[in-house]
Parts: structure tokens; sequence; C-alpha cells
């Protein structure tokens, strides 16, 4: 495993997070606190609910393209960031090995817990593929990434919704810098659908979400010695309709006073004061074409389900 992140690093970018997001008017928290090993797990769970459509829609369009994407790129990297579990990039190792290019996957995660156990179970499934994890981030650390001829990068799940527009734009623009000419972005995007199917996905019946999204909370009181009481916080899950994104919020029950000791920071938050840790960008067809084209990339093969929910865009490193 490649630590581009070791845990000093890590824990210095969570206190600069939380001091500027939580003394900010709203407040608010980076996404990408959530997935501690308990976090990582309750993604998992959350990619089972029935409300929640994002993974199972992308997965029924890469078993059915993962043979054509494995002919178009003939990659021999295949590059994941984000990576989570892997658990659908194996329709695309599958694939990739059968047409007999593949030689090795490089997983990128910022959760130790959720790649490790994915490289452990990948090693064991593809014990002929070099699979070296990364840990890091991959706002920051694609300048890092293993060079190659014919590299393939997944960015699947829709995580790229999770980057707001303008940090959007500097990902694209960084990704395609660290390319070379003719290799390939595989980017799954969620896609604008009516707030009826929306909401659900992010306020599910069962409540998984609304514990995936306190879990931020917790991540903060054991890493920075903290006392938030996550039951003090609701759920909040909205549409916002002129920005096309799901926010998820959590709103303060009543009015209450947190510490957080490492930081030497007290935090008031005012009945029904809402604290923002997650926006999901939900994505057109020609948006994202013209997000790509102004980053360097063409898109070249767009996939979608019948019922127009989820896309996977195959988009080429222009010349
Ligand atoms: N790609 C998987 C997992 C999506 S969940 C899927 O499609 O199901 C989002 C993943 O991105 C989590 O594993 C999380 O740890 C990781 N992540 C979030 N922000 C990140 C960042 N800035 N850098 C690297 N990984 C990040
Ligand atoms: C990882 N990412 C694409 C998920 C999403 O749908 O935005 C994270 C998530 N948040 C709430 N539920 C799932």
């Amino acid at each position: 495993m490649i630590k581009l992140i070791d845990d000093r690093d890590l824990a210095r970018s969570l206190r600069s997070d939380v001091r500027t997001g939580l003394t900010s008017a709203p407040k608010q928290l980076p996404p990408k606190w959530f997935y501690d090993s308990r976090g990582s797990e309750l993604f998992e769970e959350i990619t089972r609910l029935p409300e929640y459509y994002p993974t199972r829609t992308e997965r029924a369009i890469l078993t059915l393209r993962a043979p054509e994407i494995a002919r178009i790129t003939e990659a021999k990297t295949l590059v994941e960031l984000g990576s989570g579990s892997s658990e659908k990039t194996r329709l695309l190792l599958d694939a990739m090995l059968t047409h007999g290019t593949l030689g090795s996957f490089v997983p990128l995660d910022v959760s130790e817990a959720a790649l490790e156990s994915a490289v452990d179970a990948l090693n064991l499934a593809y014990p002929g593929l070099s699979v070296s994890g990364v840990i890091g981030d991959f706002v920051r650390h694609l300048g890092h990434l293993p060079d190659g001829d014919n590299r393939v990068v997944a960015f699947l799940g829709g995580t790229i919704g999770n980057l707001e527009p303008a940090e959007r734009a500097s990902f694209l623009t960084g990704l395609r810098a660290v390319l070379h000419e003719g290799e390939w972005l595989l980017l799954g995007a969620d896609l604008v659908k009516d707030p009826a199917v929306l909401v659900p996905a992010y306020d599910d019946a069962a409540g998984v979400t609304a514990d995936f999204n306190r879990n931020v909370l917790r991540v903060i009181n054991r890493e920075l010695a903290a006392d938030f009481d996550p039951a003090a916080f609701e759920h909040v899950a909205l549409w916002d309709s002129d920005r096309e994104w799901i926010e998820m919020r959590l709103r303060s029950r009543a009015g209450q006073r947190v510490h957080i000791r490492e930081l030497d920071l007290i935090v008031d938050f005012e009945e029904g004061e809402e604290l923002r840790t997650e926006v999901s960008a939900k994505f057109r067809r020609d948006g994202l074409a013209t997000e790509l084209a102004r980053a360097g990339f063409e898109l070249r093969h767009w996939w979608t389900d019948p019922h127009n929910w989820f896309g996977v865009a195959l988009a080429r490193v222009a010349g």
C-alpha cells in the first residue's frame, strides 16, 4: 500500500477543515470526513437500500458495457479514484482481463479501512493482477498517480457530484494535466431526475443515510476530542432545483454549545441552525460534455439506463 497521506497529514487537514468550516457562516464540512471505517461501512449499506438507485443503476450499465469499454480503451492500467470497496469495478477488471490488455489496478481512496479490505479481497480474487492501493486525496494527489501507457481512470458512483463546481473544474483540469493524449476517463454521473426519486435516495426510511450523515460528528469527536451529541442533530436532505444538487445538512434540534478541545474551539449552534455536510450534484449529458471539453477531455461514449437515471461517460484525453 502506498501512503500519500500519513496520519499526521490527515489530522492536520481535518483540523483545518473543521476550524474553517465551523467558524464560517453558514457552517459547513467537506464530505470526505464521513469515511472512517464505520462511515465506509454505512456507505456500503446505503448502496443496498431500496431508495438508493445510483449504485445498482451504474452496476447495470457497467454489466452491459464493460466488454465494450475494454475493447475501446485497451487499458493496461486501471486507476480508480475514490474506489471504496471497488465492488462494481470488478466488472471492468473481468472484462479488461478477458480482453487481455490489463496488467495492473491502482485503487486510490482517502479511507484506509475501505481500501485495505478492498485490496485484500481483490488480491484473493485476482491472483494474476498487480493491485497497488494508494491512500490519497483525489483533489490533492493526482500528480502522484503511477505513470504508464494506456491508462484508464475510473471515477465511479457519482462521486464527481460531491465536488462543488469550481472544485470539479480544477479536479478535471488537474486530471487532464497528468494524463497523456489518448488516455481515458470513465466517469459515473448521477443525472437530474424527479425529486420524488432523488430525495428519498438521500433520506431513506431505515435512517441509514441519517446515520451516515451524523457519522462526521463522531469522527470529529474521536479525532479532535469534541463533544458533539449526534442525536441532537436532525438529518436533512433537500433538492436545490437551481443548482441541481442534493444538499445534506445536520440541523441543530436546540441551541447548543460544542467544545472541540483539540482546536481550543467553542462552537455555538442556534436552534434550527444547519451545518452543510455534502452536496451531491446531478448532471445532464450536455453540461457534463461541456465541463469535460473545458478541461481537455472529449466525450466519446455515453451510456445510460432505460430510465435515464445514471450516466457513464467515456472521455478521451484530447490532443
Ligand atoms: N466508488 C465507490 C465508492 C463511492 S463512496 C462506489 O462507486 O461505490 C466515495 C468514496 O470516495 C469513499 O470510499 C471515500 O472514502 C472516497 N473519498 C471521498 N473523498 C475523497 C477524496 N477527497 N480523496 C480520495 N477519496 C475520497
Ligand atoms: C459517494 N457519493 C457519490 C454518494 C452520493 O450519492 O453523493 C455519497 C452519499 N451521500 C449520501 N448518500 C450517499
